[in-house]
């Protein structure tokens, strides 16, 4: 069997040539350009360290995924717990109890109406089931996001995008995909007017920029899918869970009753 501590110290220093050698050169060169090229060895809370012991505040965060820090010993305990525990993970066929604690947990805190959870691996993995609930569940084919908007880079989630950037050197993606501005309202309703949309997909808070919008938008977009039959997705892979000060970034403009449940105030 591999001793993975051995392996790793035995190769220590080698990850960019590595990297440029077997995932991605053009990446390992940005990199070294830009001075990030750093032989980061171990990490903790917001902290990276180099073999020499030198740190580094990670103001990345992973583009915000560490929301609890790197190698939180709560979330360390949890897994090695887990392993310890010989669960039996991926039986097929089967309804596995951790998967119906965390749903469970989840429904409890997710805002009102919200009673089941789909598992998911990825973000742009979300985006993709979350159009095809809704393009079943209306019998409708249109679909509408915000520009500057985003997803995640999958090709359902690609179509959605609401920046060329991205999408350059891509197409043709899926048909029936549109996008307004955000934060217009007007614009919003007058889309769904004609009573054809399936899902309306938007961030509360835009990542690229973070751009927030006025303080009714969430809600009002929320009363115009209901009005014209539409689906409402928010996506709240960026802001996370508790980044914006209420658990859910949706939570944040809503009544005071629903803000008070995750403060216990
Ligand atoms: C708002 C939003 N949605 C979706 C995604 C896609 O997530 P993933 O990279 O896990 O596919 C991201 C990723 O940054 C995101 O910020």
């Amino acid at each position: 069997m591999i001793d993975l501590a051995q392996l790793l110290r035995a190769r220590a220093g080698e990850q960019y040539a590595l990297y440029e050698r077997y995932v991605n050169p053009q990446m390992a060169r940005v990199l070294r350009t830009i001075g990030f090229d750093r032989p980061y060895a171990r990490a903790e809370g917001c902290l990276l360290f180099d073999q020499e012991g030198r740190d580094y505040l990670d103001m990345l965060s992973g583009w915000g995924v560490f929301n609890i820090g790197r190698n939180h010993p709560a979330a360390i305990k949890m897994i090695t717990d887990l392993l310890a525990s010989q669960s039996p993970n991926l039986v097929q066929m089967d309804a596995p109890l951790l998967a119906g604690l965390l749903a469970e947990a989840l429904v409890r805190h997710a805002p009102a109406g919200l009673e089941a959870v789909h598992f998911t691996n990825s973000g742009t993995e979300t985006t993709e089931a979350a159009l095809k609930f809704a393009r079943y569940a209306t019998k409708r084919t249109r679909l509408l996001a915000c520009r500057n908007g985003y997803h995640g880079l999958t090709y359902g989630s690609l179509s959605m995008m609401g920046s060329d950037f991205f999408r350059e050197g891509f197409g043709p993606f899926l048909p029936g995909c549109h996008t307004v501005p955000f934060n217009d309202l007007g614009a919003l309703e007058r889309e769904l007017a004609p009573g054809n949309v399936a899902a309306f997909i938007t961030e509360p808070i835009q990542g690229n920029g973070v751009i927030i919008p006025d303080r009714n938008y969430l809600s009002e977009a929320k009363r115009l899918c209901e009005r014209h039959g539409t689906l409402l997705i928010v996506d709240e892979i960026q802001t996370g869970l508790g980044r914006t000060g209420t658990l859910f970034a949706c939570d944040r403009r809503c009544s005071r009753r629903s803000i008070t449940r995750w403060t216990g105030a």
